[in-house]
């Protein structure tokens, strides 16, 4: 990544394009709406309510950091997004069970207007659901044409200049990247001959690269972790992020693994599992789709913990993760971990941690979050993965070769030194004074 000479200053309507309108994008539209009207809080949200320190602890300089950098006010965004379903957001918010109505009933109207344009879906990719409201096109280059068409409505009927896309649709069943995902030119011509490996929240992601807008990826999905589409995102200066966001369980996760790792505690297992009811909860109740999220989920203690490196504490550990869907729940999300420690001499200790979390309020601040910052590093002049963005995902994408960051404390210093960088300001190394002044 280059530092950027100067930062293009946000102007005009930011338009949020959300392929899947539903439980978190319906949260997270309605959570602006209300902020912006000073009726709740945006709680959870860095680009919000998240100051940086700047320069010495002497200093004393501590700004908000949407003080620090120019990102766009929650009053310029305009919303929209495509489903396989007709319903519009107040619609979906109501059947989502989220929120409750003394929230949703101010923004009603508001909400009612945001209808989702039709989706582009191939039922294959996710067997539980059965869309009504889908495109119908020839081959899948006519989709991806249908879907920049969509975007460039959108931009001109909301007099937006720019948009980003965060993926809120549903996870799709597991996918290695293969021949057709290589090159640019190998995946033109399979969207023309309409290749079987080609995902829908692929054609998205690219109509979306074409366009020059920047794309985060919420889902597990191989979207936009392919070769071909970071050389069109690098070709284009399109930044991408991905993929997974970081809620729940594996948030606690990446909070507790690296605090056992810091006091050289051992772990012998580590057994996570999960009941929730909602829609994204019956899609992974296929194992297909299952798998997706279960590599994503699995990869995060290995890259924490090394067990190569420290053979005795995490040599032989055993870590499973299952998901079960349990209607009566809807988006209340339990999840549960019990954690096999050993302490000096081996001694054998546990931890149990009983998660009564709520999927959709985790998640919704992270889809502002990544549309303000993606914005932020388009107008910055980055392009390709943007690994400081990390903090935000479960499965952080990175260059070819590189290892994925997971602990969540080197993320965030990752991301404010990024921040700190952009802006000419020194970088904190948390050396203390006696070596640094
Ligand atoms: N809530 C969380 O904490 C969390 C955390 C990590 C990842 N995720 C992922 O975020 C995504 C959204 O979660 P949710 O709880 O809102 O699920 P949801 O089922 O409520 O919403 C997903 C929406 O996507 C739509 N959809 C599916 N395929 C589509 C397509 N091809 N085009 C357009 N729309 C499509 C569905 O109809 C549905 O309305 C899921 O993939 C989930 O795994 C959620």
């Amino acid at each position: 990544m280059k530092q950027p000479n100067s930062i293009a200053r946000h102007q005009g309507k930011l338009g949020i394009l959300l392929p899947g309108l539903g439980a978190v994008a319906t949260t997270f539209i309605a959570g602006c709406l209300l902020v912006r009207k000073g009726l709740a809080k945006p709680i959870g949200s860095l680009t919000q309510m998240g100051t940086i320190r700047l320069g010495k602890r002497t200093d004393n300089r501590v700004p908000l950091i949407k003080d620090f950098v120019d990102l766009a006010p929650l009053g310029d965004l305009v919303f929209g997004g495509w489903d396989i379903f007709p319903e519009n957001a107040y619609e979906t918010a109501l059947q989502a069970e989220v929120l409750e109505r003394r929230h949703l009933d101010p923004i009603a109207d508001e909400l009612r207007r945001i209808v989702p344009m039709k989706g582009a879906f191939f039922p294959e990719y996710v067997k539980r659901l059965h869309g009504t409201h889908v495109k119908q096109a020839t081959n899948k280059a006519a989709l991806v044409e249908e879907l920049r068409q969509d975007i460039r409505t959108f931009l001109k009927e909301n007099d937006c200049n720019r948009a980003v896309a965060v993926w809120c649709g549903s996870t799709e069943i597991y996918q290695a990247a293969s021949e057709v995902h290589e090159t640019i030119q190998a995946f033109e011509k399979g969207l023309l001959e309409s290749h079987p490996n080609i995902s829908p929240s692929q054609l998205y992601a690219w109509a979306c690269v074409l366009e020059g807008i920047p794309y985060a990826n919420g889902a597990p999905n191989l979207s936009v972790d392919f070769p071909a589409i970071q050389e069109l995102a690098k070709k284009r200066g399109v930044p991408l992020a991905g993929k997974d966001f970081k809620t729940g369980q594996t948030l606690m996760k990446t909070i507790l693994a690296p605090g056992l790792k810091a006091r050289l505690l051992g772990l012998h297992g580590w057994f996570s599992t999960n009941i929730l009811g909602n829609r994204d909860g019956e899609v992974l109740d296929d194992p297909d789709n299952f798998k997706t999220k279960e590599v994503s989920k699995l990869g995060v203690l290995e890259t924490i913990l090394a067990p190569k490196t420290n053979p005795d504490l995490y040599g032989d550990l055993y870590h499973k993760v299952r998901i079960e869907y349990y209607p009566p729940r809807g988006d209340a999300k339990e999840g549960w971990d019990n954690l096999d420690i050993f302490g000096w001499l081996g001694y054998p200790m546990q931890i149990k941690v009983d998660f009564l979390c709520r999927d959709s309020i985790l998640a919704a601040p992270i889809v502002l979050d990544l549309a303000l910052f993606l914005d932020l590093a388009k107008r910055a002049g980055f392009s390709g993965i943007q690994e400081w963005l990390s903090f935000y995902f479960k499965s952080p994408m990175t260059a070819p070769q590189l290892y994925p960051e997971h602990d969540l404390f080197i993320q965030s210093m990752k991301l404010k030194n990024t921040l700190r960088w952009m802006m000419g300001e020194d970088l904190i190394t948390h050396l203390g004074h006696e070596y640094y002044d």
